[in-house]
């Protein structure tokens, strides 16, 4: 009998410990999020902006709770009314370069307050039976913001697809582009790796890189090979500039994204004329995924799904090396073009 009461007892203390530490670790992380309170709070039940030279930023932890949920699609009708919220077509995409980090360098825009990211790749202008759907389609695709946010979308495969820009230049000529790169060589690798591993999922083999990035019966280069093609970066390039002026596009470092992405995500915001909110607070290297990861406040970190940062099979060196050399003109040629240059070989 006894025995049983302080059994009992234990549970009782043990369920108002952890609803103590819950409450606690609420309360550090809304106070930890306080210093970070922009100047527009949803004060008096009014959510827009008090001036247009007032930028409506909101605290990040803010951003992780309501609007996270909105962007889910939980938004009732009266929520959307109270609040203000739209849905708005992109003020900038990132058009590609697959394998590039396109999916990292968006969760980390998407830190900042005024930016809202469309969480899957859409594919409306490069798919056209989701073109022919109308611009409409589009927009109701698109997460609910504060008018005052700018809304991003990412779909790498607009790079490379040869309608694309006519079609985006046709919904807004002075939207702004993104284009995040890699060392060619090291993102056909890693194309080929996402393939790969899509194959064996499936149980199936497939060729080996080398195999597929030489022509056997020349020995040269195969131009055939997507993920050869798609890291020839200033061919694609070259159709988007008959559309678009080259101040409206910026290069990413993708390389540094992964080693030091804080002054890469400086640059965009730069570019983008949002002022810097991301800070080195929001992005902490995990030494067990060996990359950054990111951190909106105190309780809500994320890293990248597992299928970004996988290991790529070893490649024939002389087999790099001619990919590199041939890779070279094209680079020369893009940092030309870019006015940024890379260290790649
Ligand atoms: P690997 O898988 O070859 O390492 P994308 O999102 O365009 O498919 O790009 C995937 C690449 O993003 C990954 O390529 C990875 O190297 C890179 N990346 C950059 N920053 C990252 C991060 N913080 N976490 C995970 N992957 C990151």
């Amino acid at each position: 009998m006894l025995f049983k009461q302080q059994a009992l007892l234990r549970q009782k203390l043990f369920v108002l410990g952890s609803l103590a530490i819950g409450s606690l670790l609420y309360l550090v992380a809304r106070v930890g999020s306080l210093d970070r309170l922009q100047p527009l709070c949803p004060i008096d039940g009014r959510f827009g902006p008090r001036s247009q030279d007032e930028i409506p930023l909101r605290a990040l932890q803010f951003k992780r709770g309501l609007l996270h949920e909105f962007r889910k699609g939980n938004a009732t009708k009266e929520q959307i009314r109270l609040h203000n919220l739209v849905q708005q077509l992109p003020k900038a995409i990132i058009i590609g370069v697959r394998k590039g980090g396109t999916r990292a360098l968006l969760e980390m825009l998407n830190l900042h307050p005024a930016v809202v990211k469309a969480s899957q790749e859409i594919h409306f202008f490069d798919n056209d039976e989701n073109y022919a759907k109308g611009i409409e389609w589009y927009r109701k695709k698109m997460p609910f913001s504060y008018p005052h946010q700018i809304t991003i979308e990412k779909s790498p495969a607009y790079f490379i697809t040869e309608e694309v820009p006519e079609r985006i230049y046709k919904m807004n000529s002075s939207i702004k582009l993104l284009i995040i790169v890699r060392e060619p060589t090291t993102r056909a690798i890693s194309d080929y790796t996402q393939v790969l591993e899509g194959k064996e999922r499936k149980n199936k083999t497939y060729y080996k890189f080398e195999k597929l990035a030489i022509d056997p019966n020349t020995c040269e280069v195969n131009t055939k090979y997507k993920a050869v093609r798609t890291s020839i970066y200033t061919k694609h390039l070259e159709r988007w500039l008959k559309y678009f002026p080259i101040e409206q596009f910026h290069i990413v470092d993708g390389d540094r994204l992964i080693t030091e992405p804080l002054p890469e995500l400086q640059l965009v915001e730069k570019f983008l004329n949002l002022p810097p909110r991301i800070s080195q607070y929001n992005l902490y290297f995990n030494a067990t995924r060996g990359f950054y990861c990111l951190r909106f406040n105190i309780v809500f970190n994320k890293c990248l799904a597992g299928s970004k940062g996988r290991i790529h099979p070893e490649v024939d060196t002389s087999v790099v090396t001619k990919l590199r050399k041939f890779f070279h003109p094209f680079n020369q040629k893009f940092y030309q073009i870019t006015g940024r240059t890379f260290n790649w070989p």
